[in-house]
């Protein structure tokens, strides 16, 4: 698989007006390949939101570098490119809906590219069958739904067509449904559309989904593995601040009574299954 991110000793350190420094990331290196769903986990503050914005290129690294499909994200005449190969989700829909029509907000991204509009009322219509909203397509935004406002976003991103989708807890504020609609759509955008997901989230049951799962602590990386891998840290992930999937951790109050049972267990088929080669 070819490589779309890497990211070389990579530090960001914030300095406030007062001249205070934090110290957000510390020495990251990180490669992602095309098609990769990643998830990217970690205690509030633990540098997330600021790896997403340096990738995005809306802030540049204070040491490393970046690069994005061989484009590095501190020269400025890299800009366009990276920000339309690398599109962004953040947790609040009502900060990234712009028009009072649904269609016309899809359409805004690709206006702004100076794409054709034959090809944009395509990509509009394409694009809103993707996150099945096509029948709202007239319809105001804000009669929708948070989980529905989510999917035309993700829409009007898409239609930008970009390579990486970077989502900050964009499930955050969403009911149990909206969020289950939005990761459904985002497996069927890396299943199908082969696009990289960048997926930063708190809950774990969404993680499990995920190919790789990153974990940030304090700006470093504790963990970067495959889920089972990095969930059946139980004790060090609780230890970050963090959970585990909640099958995990009744495999983890099991064996800590005794029970032979492996940690690596993450999803509710999963356990069935091994409850039944138990039982058999
Ligand atoms: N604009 C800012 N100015 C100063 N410090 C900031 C700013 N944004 C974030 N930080 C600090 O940088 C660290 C990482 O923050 P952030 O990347 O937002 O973490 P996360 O998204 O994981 O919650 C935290 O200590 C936070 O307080
Ligand atoms: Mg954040």
């Amino acid at each position: 698989m070819k490589k779309i991110i890497e990211i070389k000793d990579l530090s960001y350190e914030y300095l406030s007006e007062e001249n205070k420094k934090t110290i957000a990331l510390k020495n990251i290196n990180l490669n992602i390949d095309n098609g990769e769903f990643v998830a990217i986990l970690g205690h509030n503050g633990s540098g997330k939101s600021t790896l997403a914005k340096l990738l995005n290129a809306q802030i540049f690294p204070t040491s490393g570098s970046i690069k994005i499909f061989d484009f590095d994200t501190k020269e400025e005449k890299n800009l366009w490119d990276i920000r339309q190969k690398c599109a962004m989700v953040f947790q609040n829909p009502d900060n990234q809906l712009v028009a009072t029509i649904i269609e016309e907000d899809v359409a805004f991204g690709p206006e702004n590219l100076g794409i054709d509009p034959k090809e944009i009322r395509k990509r509009v219509d394409e694009t809103l069958e993707i996150v099945k909203m096509k029948p709202y397509k007239r319809h105001s935004p804000h009669m929708l739904s948070g989980g529905q406002k989510q999917r035309v976003v993700i829409a009007g991103v898409l239609a930008m067509n970009p390579e990486i989708l970077i989502f900050d807890e964009a499930t955050a504020m969403l009911d149990p449904i909206g969020r289950d609609d939005i990761i459904k759509t985002i497996l069927k955008l890396n299943k199908e559309k082969k696009k990289t997901i960048l997926y930063i989230t708190h809950y774990m049951e969404e993680a499990v989904l995920a190919d790789r799962v990153i974990v940030l602590n304090n700006g470093e990386i504790a963990f970067d593995d495959s889920p089972k891998k990095v969930f059946c840290n139980v004790e060090k992930m609780k230890s970050l601040g963090l959970s585990v999937p909640q099958v995990t951790e009744l495999c983890y109050m099991l064996k800590k009574d005794g029970m032979d049972i492996p940690l690596d267990i993450l999803t509710i088929d999963e356990m069935i299954n091994f409850l039944e080669e138990e039982i058999k």
